[in-house]
């Protein structure tokens, strides 16, 4: 079964991805990026998924789940912590962990980071997502994390789309990023973690060319707002 697949990028690590009729947000860090493409008052969920509590990720979860009623998928901390803080539906989940929806499989997978809520509660691990589409499309955003050698773990779902930090800092830098398409080999790589301040300026445009050059990945760089296949 085909499906209408369309990403959006909001900066930084911040996701908007609407499959078919269903609208997924993912580390939702809007009214203090500086990149950000759009307001937190103006994004719509039905599902929020959270890869750590670092405000730069979890950012506008609370407000915007509480406003729209979109439900919450994090690791278990993070969903307790959520659900106290008055949003009503919220799913718990571990690291290797999945759920079926009606679009497909969100998968809970491992990240190499530390995690802490911006209130200084515990935040439990930080994770990646794996997302599969029901029409086979396979989705992995790393969200934050470090290179481990388990990424060659994932390359055996045939990822469509890896979504990587590269901004070096907090995260893969652009090397390691390079050694985890590698590890990966994704059909498409994109790029994000970076530029959204100083201390984590990287140019893509190197990246790419070094990706395309070492691998048989394709690159694909958007700017905050644009969509996945329009850039
Ligand atoms: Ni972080
Ligand atoms: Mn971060």
């Amino acid at each position: 079964m085909s499906t209408n697949l369309n990403i959006q990028f909001l900066g930084h690590n911040a996701w908007f991805l609407r499959i078919d009729d269903f609208r997924i947000l993912i580390d939702p860090f809007l009214t203090h990026s500086p990149v950000a493409a759009i307001s937190a008052e103006e994004a719509e969920a039905d599902l929020i998924l959270v890869s750590h509590g670092h405000g730069d990720h979890f950012g506008d979860t609370l407000s915007i789940a509480k406003r729209t009623g979109a439900t919450v998928a994090a690791i278990a901390e993070i969903a307790g912590y959520v659900e106290k803080q008055g949003v009503k539906k919220t799913i718990a989940m571990n690291l290797g962990g999945g759920i079926d929806f009606a679009f497909g499989r969100v998968q809970m997978v491992h990240a190499l980071h530390s995690s802490t809520l911006p209130d200084g509660s515990p935040g439990g691990s930080s994770a990646g997502f794996l997302l599969t589409v029901q029409d086979g499309h396979v989705l992995y955003f790393a969200c934050d994390t470090g290179l481990f050698g388990d990424m060659a773990l994932l390359a055996e779902k045939k990822i469509d789309y890896a979504f990587l930090p590269i901004g070096d800092l907090f995260t893969m830098g652009p090397e390691e990023a390079l050694n985890a398409v590698k590890l990966l080999r994704p059909r498409i790589a994109v790029p994000c973690h970076y530029g959204t301040w100083p201390p984590i300026d990287q140019d893509p445009e190197i990246w790419k060319k070094r990706v395309e050059s070492e691998t048989e990945t394709k690159v694909r760089i958007l700017r905050p707002g644009q969509v996945l296949g329009d850039e």
